[in-house]
């Protein structure tokens, strides 16, 4: 298609509308309940979305070609299983996709979603999903295609269901095959700007305290005597002998594994680790999930976090190899580039999602990283919208 119309539910800041506009695409109407969302799309694109879609009559959007949606998952009512599938997804917002497919009949139509999705409910989530766009008189593939930005070289491992569908009419979708030789390889370096280049890049620096802690954790891990590092959480308040008092069958098989792994380490390395809880108490900031570490970069004689990549999560400091971020998320838990010394910046998570760099993300940080983690990435939706545009009728060709 050189020209078409498309619309954008769930619009968030615009992940579909970057890749749709790069194809030839034009936005006749974008959709959004949060203001923040609204206030940046309409400042980067010039159109103000519209508010909650449940209160949207399908006649009041243009006609369109193309339907596009990120829309939040959610589970079918129970009720509906014995109803059928138009009951089903009442009460959902796939039900207001589908009750705008139904009187607008676009070509396409593009949704993506969270990778549980495709397992959601023992797969009847997606059964109903494939279901009733079919009875709405679309071709899709039988099970939705789960991709990720670091599969075609952008450092960010997010999963994600993408769901094409074509009007009967227009033709048959051709399946999507994708092999670990087309994997394009990662580095994050690819997506970093230049700390001399970051305006208050101070602001984005961990602090001295949380330096001293990682400095600490390093000592740690290298100066424990083993023979692979732990594949378990380390948590300090485990590291002590067991106590015979207490029972560990009040906690489940997993919690009771990781507390004897945790012993089992104390007492191999008693000496160093005693000596080592008494200066790590000193930290202040050494308490809560900071005095657990999750080592998750694998096998090496000099583990050293500072070469890595790190996040502050509930359950602990977790590392990653230095290859691509875990998936952006809407909370906190931004990543910390090690050899930095600093949290990713909004313009980095917005390389993450390949939004361009004339994009204006929101003034405010914790808005700005809260609405990248919400959003699409920009080259997965183009990959799939292309796949889907050649889709065509055999019996036309
Ligand atoms: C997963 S995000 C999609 C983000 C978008 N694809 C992007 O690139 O930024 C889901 C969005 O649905 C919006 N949303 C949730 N309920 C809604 C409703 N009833 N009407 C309109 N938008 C809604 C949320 O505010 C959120 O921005």
């Amino acid at each position: 298609m050189k020209k078409f119309k498309y619309i954008d539910l769930f619009c968030g800041i615009g992940g579909f509308h970057q890749a749709m506009e790069s194809l030839g695409g034009k936005c006749v109407f974008a959709s959004d309940i949060d203001r923040d969302c609204r206030k940046t799309y309409e400042e980067n694109y010039g159109l103000e979305p519209a508010g909650d879609i449940t209160k949207i009559k399908a006649a009041d959007i243009p006609a369109h070609d193309v339907l596009c949606a990120g829309f939040p998952c959610q589970a079918f009512s129970k009720a509906g299983k014995r109803l059928g599938f138009d009951d089903e997804t009442k009460g959902t917002l796939f039900f207001d996709i589908c009750r705008i497919l139904e009187y607008h009949k676009p070509k396409y139509a593009l949704l993506e979603n969270v990778r549980n999705l495709a397992s959601h409910d023992h797969g009847n989530t997606w059964r109903v999903i494939r279901e009733r766009l079919k009875k709405l008189g679309y071709n899709l593939l039988p099970e939705p295609v789960i991709f990720s930005p670091h599969y075609i070289g952008v450092p960010q491992h997010r999963e994600r269901v993408y769901i094409m569908c074509v009007r009967k009419d227009i033709g048959n979708i051709k399946p999507f095959s994708f092999n670990a030789d087309d994997m394009v390889p990662c580095t994050i370096e690819s997506i970093l700007e230049n700390d001399k280049d970051i305006p208050n890049v101070k602001d984005y620096k961990i602090s001295p305290q949380m330096e001293e802690l990682i400095d600490l954790w390093n000592e740690f891990l290298q100066s424990i005597k083993v023979e692979r590092l732990p594949g378990f959480p380390i948590w300090s308040d485990r590291l002590c002998d067991l106590d015979p008092n207490e029972d560990l069958s009040q906690y489940p098989d997993w919690k009771q594994n990781f507390i004897r792994k945790n012993n089992e380490l104390y007492v191999a390395n008693r000496k160093f680790i005693d000596k080592w809880l008494r200066k790590a108490r000193k930290n202040p900031l050494f308490f809560g999930a900071k005095a657990k570490l999750e080592w998750q970069a694998g096998q090496t004689k000099k583990p050293d976090i500072w070469k890595q990549i790190f996040q502050l999560r509930p359950s602990g400091i977790r590392v990653k190899v230095n290859t691509y971020f875990p998936a952006l998320v809407a909370i906190v838990q931004t990543s910390i580039i090690g050899s930095r010394r600093r949290y990713l910046t909004p313009r980095e998570c917005a390389h993450l999602q390949s939004f361009p760099d004339s994009f204006k993300p929101d003034e405010k940080p914790a808005q700005a990283y809260k609405q990248f983690g919400n959003s699409v990435n920009v080259e997965c939706v183009r990959l799939f919208a292309k796949h889907m545009f050649e889709a065509c009728n055999d019996k036309k060709k």
